[in-house]
């Protein structure tokens, strides 16, 4: 996938509603501009996959194939030369979220699931409390992703780096840390594009309903309050009763499929929210 493909990438992408934006396109091929792959017939393009890799993990973004196109092959196609690329570059785990009419394509490609993920979306802008002035919670600063991926590692296992740097390079006001005694305990970061937000990812040590609460006003009152998407565990509890505390709609609920012969953890109660833009 080149550059100039993503006009072409974005709409058919948008035409499955996924709202996404082509500053969201520009990342992924910055993050990784060697794995995401498009299916042209005469200088159409009928089908595509975004890919990061992080680390030893590759994670598929988006696929789509044009309607009109489908149920004619291409789909697995790009699913085999995405498995055989990643075979060739000693990737040995590709994961993916899969939407609820998908779930039943991946396994077919040795996919298993490890839990679900839900989508959750807030249309009109929110009300929000003054946040506290809280000596805990303050911008993260680029020197200090080193903490961030000390927590995140362990947690997700895997290195995110190049995200976790791409989003707080782009969005330092909205790159938020919880620190207890000069440590980071906490961190959540934000991003917003043509008028949406998006929350994620959001990892926290020690989430309470209290400091998950400090923590998603003080980045909610830095976002604006605009239409607002985040996705959490769906087995989060705390994040779910702060999505319907605060008006969240339920908006998918997709599930986290992994190919791998390795033993892949589901997700712990520490992780709040993932990066939509992993996302298809
Ligand atoms: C899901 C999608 C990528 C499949 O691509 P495709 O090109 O239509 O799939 P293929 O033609 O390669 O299908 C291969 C096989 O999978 C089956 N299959 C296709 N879509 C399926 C689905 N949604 N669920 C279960 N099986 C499916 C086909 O019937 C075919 O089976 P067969 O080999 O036994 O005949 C495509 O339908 C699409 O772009 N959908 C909209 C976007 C989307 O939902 N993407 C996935 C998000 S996670």
């Amino acid at each position: 996938m080149l550059l100039s493909d993503l006009p072409a990438v974005l709409d058919l992408v948008n035409r499955e509603g996924w709202m996404y934006d082509m500053v969201d396109m520009e990342r992924i091929l910055r993050i990784d501009s060697e794995c995401s792959i498009v299916a042209e017939t005469d200088g159409q393009m009928v089908g595509l996959a975004t890919v990061i890799r992080f680390g030893d993990r590759g994670v598929i973004g988006h696929l789509v194939i044009k309607e009109g196109w489908r149920k004619k092959g291409i789909g697995d196609f790009l699913l085999d030369t995405i498995i055989a690329d990643m075979d060739s570059k000693g990737i040995g785990t590709i994961e993916l979220y899969a939407a609820p009419h998908a779930r039943d394509y991946y396994p077919r490609k040795n996919f298993r699931g490890i839990g679900d993920v839900t989508i959750y979306f807030r249309e009109s802008r929110l009300d929000l409390p003054k946040p506290k002035k809280s000596q805990n919670i303050r911008t993260i600063e680029l020197d200090e992703i080193d903490d961030i991926l000390a927590m995140d590692k362990p947690i997700l296992e895997v290195d995110r780096r190049k995200m976790i740097e791409d989003i707080v390079t782009h969005y330092p006001d909205l790159c938020l840390g919880q620190f207890e005694d000069g440590r980071l305990t906490g961190y959540a970061l934000g991003r917003s594009a043509s008028g949406i937000c998006d929350i994620g990812p959001w990892i926290m040590g020690n989430p309470t309903e209290e400091n998950t609460s400090s923590m998603f006003i003080e980045l909610m009152t830095r976002m604006g309050g605009e239409p607002t998407f985040m996705c959490a565990p769906t087995d989060n509890n705390i994040a779910t009763d702060l999505m319907t505390k605060w008006g969240f709609s339920v908006k998918s609920v997709v599930r986290r499929m992994v190919r791998t012969k390795q033993d892949i953890k589901p997700f712990t109660g520490e992780v709040m929210a993932v990066a939509a833009l992993e996302f298809a």
